[in-house]
């Protein structure tokens, strides 16, 4: 189902874990699937200077997530928040249509991680 680009990052996947000492972190969930992803990120000085997943799902949310978080580390936040499932489907060479919605789920949870890091901010 999977072209080959894929399976070598699910098997291969970076950044997996939690960031030590996170100041933003975003849970989303397909209610479909099930599936869950978590996204934690250290930002300084609007940088996101580490990023690191926790994924409970399939095989193309954990390289969607895997390629995400290592398409927003660098970047600023503004940045990151023009990351799109679509750049994230074009770094992974394809995913089968029914699986798009993984992709979907890693645009999420940096918003999600993003959104609390300025909740956080703003005290
Ligand atoms: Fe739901 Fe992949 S099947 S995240």
């Amino acid at each position: 189902m999977y072209n080959e680009k894929v399976m070598e990052v699910f098997k291969n996947p970076q950044n997996m874990g939690e960031v030590e000492n996170y100041n933003a972190i975003g849970t989303v969930g397909n209610e479909t699937c099930g599936d869950i992803m978590q996204i934690t990120m250290r930002i300084e000085n609007g940088i996101i200077e580490d990023a690191k997943f926790k994924t409970f799902g399939c095989a193309a949310a954990v390289a969607s997530s895997s390629t995400a978080t290592g398409m927003i580390i660098g970047k600023t936040v503004e940045e990151a928040l023009k990351v799109t499932n679509k750049q994230v489907i074009t770094e992974l060479e394809g995913l089968p249509p029914q699986k798009i919605h993984c992709s979907v789920l890693a645009e999420d949870a940096i918003r999600a991680a993003i959104d609390d890091y300025n909740k956080r901010m703003n005290g």
